[in-house]
């Protein structure tokens, strides 16, 4: 069983593709991002040493192609954490050097008409987009 809470974030046009907002749900921290278009939120905790991953740098990866050749691909999918740098997929919450078993929390994101949300969250004629915490899809990581 799962308890569901939904936070209003912003506007979708302020945010737009390649950046982030960082709102406060309670006592958590989380990145909501706009990943060409797609919506991500991820826990505001790196779950190395827990520093604040999601204030970032946005940026992609490099991978190996044949020998002396690197590619850069998946930019503006990458986060960094500002500490030691170790970097997760926005996306998916796994960290790119051992995806199966480190991860960040991810949440549900969603963008919504305020016609349609509570009463509390429709106070305008803006389109809106809500971070749903799933309780349910706690991820764990080392
Ligand atoms: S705290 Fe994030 S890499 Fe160390």
């Amino acid at each position: 069983m799962s308890e569901k809470s939904t936070i209003r974030v912003c506007h979708v046009d302020d945010l737009p593709p390649g950046e982030r907002r960082i709102v406060q749900i309670g006592n958590r921290s989380i990145g909501v991002f706009n990943v060409g278009g797609n919506y991500y939120a991820l826990l505001n905790r790196c779950p190395h040493e827990g520093a604040e991953l999601c204030r970032g740098k946005i940026t992609g990866t490099t991978r190996p192609g044949a020998v002396g050749e690197y590619c850069w691909e998946r930019e503006g999918e990458i986060i960094r954490c500002p500490w030691h740098g170790w970097e997760f997929d926005i996306t998916t919450g796994r960290s790119l050097f051992n995806p199966n078993r480190v991860r960040v929390r991810t949440y549900e994101v969603e963008v919504v008409d305020p016609s349609s949300a509570d009463s509390d969250q429709a106070d305008s004629d803006v389109e809106t987009f809500s971070v749903s915490i799933d309780s349910g899809m706690v991820t764990r990581v080392l």
